[in-house]
């Protein structure tokens, strides 16, 4: 499992099938142990990612590692991450089409290769690229979905999102995160 995902990356590192690499510092291909438990697919790398070569390592990160802790996930070993495409866009804009279509191949290795169990689809832009038909990340959030390989897929709040909006009222973004994180558990515990 590892060496195929390490010879995925090398193509990635070498990759110019889009524009982004001219702008890119790095590839962000992926954080946390291979396993075929839980992945969660992001939208972009931003600054820090493509800084740091790690998705998810900006506040918008250091929210989700403490939502995962919450339940008892660790970031580092219970979960595999990754984005819909490797390169940061320009100014963290939203991926262009041509630009996900370049990337989605690897994306799609990266499934088939880990075959996960639970994918968490994080953002409008990746609930884009499992849901296309669904354009509400409000609307569906918190729903499972088949997904590929078997899998269960389930769109959650991008952390960015709950950053924008503080309240932990009932009903509030962030209190939908807390019970769709709960279920995550309960379901990820059940296919143990
Ligand atoms: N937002 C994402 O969707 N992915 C990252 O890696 C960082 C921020």
């Amino acid at each position: 499992m590892y060496n195929e995902l390490e010879e995925i990356k090398e193509h990635c590192l070498q990759c110019k099938k889009c524009s982004l690499y001219k702008t890119r510092t790095n590839i962000v291909f992926s954080s946390g142990i291979p396993n075929n438990k839980l992945m969660l697919v992001g939208e972009a790398p931003g600054y820090w990612e493509d800084q740091k070569a790690e998705p998810f390592v900006g506040k918008a990160g250091q929210l989700l590692d403490k939502i995962f802790e919450c339940v008892g996930f660790s970031r580092k070993n219970d979960i595999y991450i990754c984005n819909t495409i490797k390169c940061r866009p320009p100014e963290n804009r939203d991926p262009l089409p041509e630009e996900k279509a370049a990337c989605k191949e690897y994306l799609d290795k990266q499934l088939e290769i880990l075959q996960p169990k639970i994918i968490l689809i994080c953002g409008r832009v990746a609930l884009n690229t499992f849901l296309p038909d669904k354009s509400s990340i409000t609307k569906v959030r918190g729903q499972w979905f088949d997904g590929p390989y078997g899998s269960k897929m389930m769109p959650i709040f991008h952390p960015s999102y709950l950053l924008r909006n503080d309240s932990r009222e009932k009903g509030s973004p962030k209190w939908l995160m807390w019970q769709d994180i709960k279920e995550i558990r309960r379901v990820y515990d059940e296919i143990k």
